[in-house]
């Protein structure tokens, strides 16, 4: 069967905190099994590792102990992600966790990114946590609750209830202080359109992004305080808003690509911010 274009599936998803309760049926299981051993390369090279873990029949036993403070009910799967410390691995790890949630999303199954709501040990424990291993964050996977909450995604986009922020806040020429709108996109409003649905952590949506000639740069502009909150810190939780700008690089490059446009992500050395920046430089495409 042929997939679902890429624009569908992130109009599609929604944060699913609900499911059915029972387990992921067997085709679907093995058809993320099988995504989990063929991710694309990351745009930086980093190489996460990501295990599905679900519950089967009449047995919960693999899911036990892998909690989610209430936050989540009847999910019957988990992907777990290990990353090692390098240069933008969260980056890269947010890029991968999301093509794998889109490839969850053509199957008609319901995912949650989890980036604090879960416990860490157990979680650990399960994909065998090497010492210079983190776990940036987990997705809940499972059916959904009801069929009508498998359209959930495209209603609320179409009834604008999806609480974005507007293209002038997001979508730059040349510098910040120019906003782009979509028709000064061009082509490109479409990849743009999808960097603006994406998840983000806590719905901040912190990706800013500048058109400057055949370039998009991307940029990370971190929500005041959002990385100092006392609660954060003592649950050792990694900067989310990185994995942020991961999932805004992969739905980019995926809606670029699926419409013909083609292009690279490289590094801007001039562009590099400072350490400790509020708006911090991430990556740019570079149109080919
Ligand atoms: C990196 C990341 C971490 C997240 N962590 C959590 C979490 O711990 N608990 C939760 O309920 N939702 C979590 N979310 C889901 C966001 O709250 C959700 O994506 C955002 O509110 C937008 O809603 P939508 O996904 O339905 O479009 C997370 C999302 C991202 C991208």
């Amino acid at each position: 069967m042929k997939a679902p274009p890429v624009t569908d599936l992130i109009r599609r998803r929604f944060s699913c905190r609900h499911y059915a309760g029972y387990p992921i049926a067997a085709e679907k299981q093995q058809a993320l099994q099988t995504a989990l051993t063929h991710l694309p390369p990351a745009p930086f090279g980093n190489q996460p590792r990501f295990c599905l873990i679900t519950a089967d029949e009449n047995d919960n036993t693999a899911l036990r102990g892998l909690g989610t403070y209430g936050f989540i009910r009847g999910a019957t799967g988990f992907i777990i992600g290990a990353s090692q410390t390098a240069p933008n691995h969260l980056e890269d790890f947010g890029y991968l966790m999301e093509w794998l949630i889109l490839r969850a999303t053509s199957l008609n199954l319901g995912t949650c990114w989890l980036g604090g709501t879960f416990t860490k040990s157990k979680f650990a424990q399960k994909i065998g946590l090497y010492s210079y291993e983190t776990i940036p964050a987990v997705t809940a996977v499972g059916e959904f609750f009801t069929p009508q909450q498998a359209r959930q995604g495209w209603i609320s986009a179409l009834a604008g209830s999806r609480h974005r922020l507007p293209w002038h806040l997001l979508f730059f020429e040349r510098d910040f202080d120019h906003p782009l709108d979509e028709k000064q996109a061009g082509k490109y409003a479409i990849p743009l359109e999808m960097v603006r649905l994406a998840p983000s952590a806590s719905n901040k949506q912190p990706w800013r992004v500048i058109k400057d000639r055949n370039h998009w740069h991307f940029y990370l502009q971190h929500t005041p305080g959002y990385r100092a909150d006392p609660l954060k810190i003592l649950l050792g939780l990694c900067d989310l808003q990185r994995l942020d700008m991961g999932i805004a690089l992969c739905h980019f490059e995926l809606t670029a690509r699926e419409s013909g446009l083609s292009g690279s992500w490289i590094i801007i050395p001039e562009r590099q911010s400072p350490p400790g920046a509020q708006t911090r430089y991430t990556a740019t495409w570079r149109i080919e």
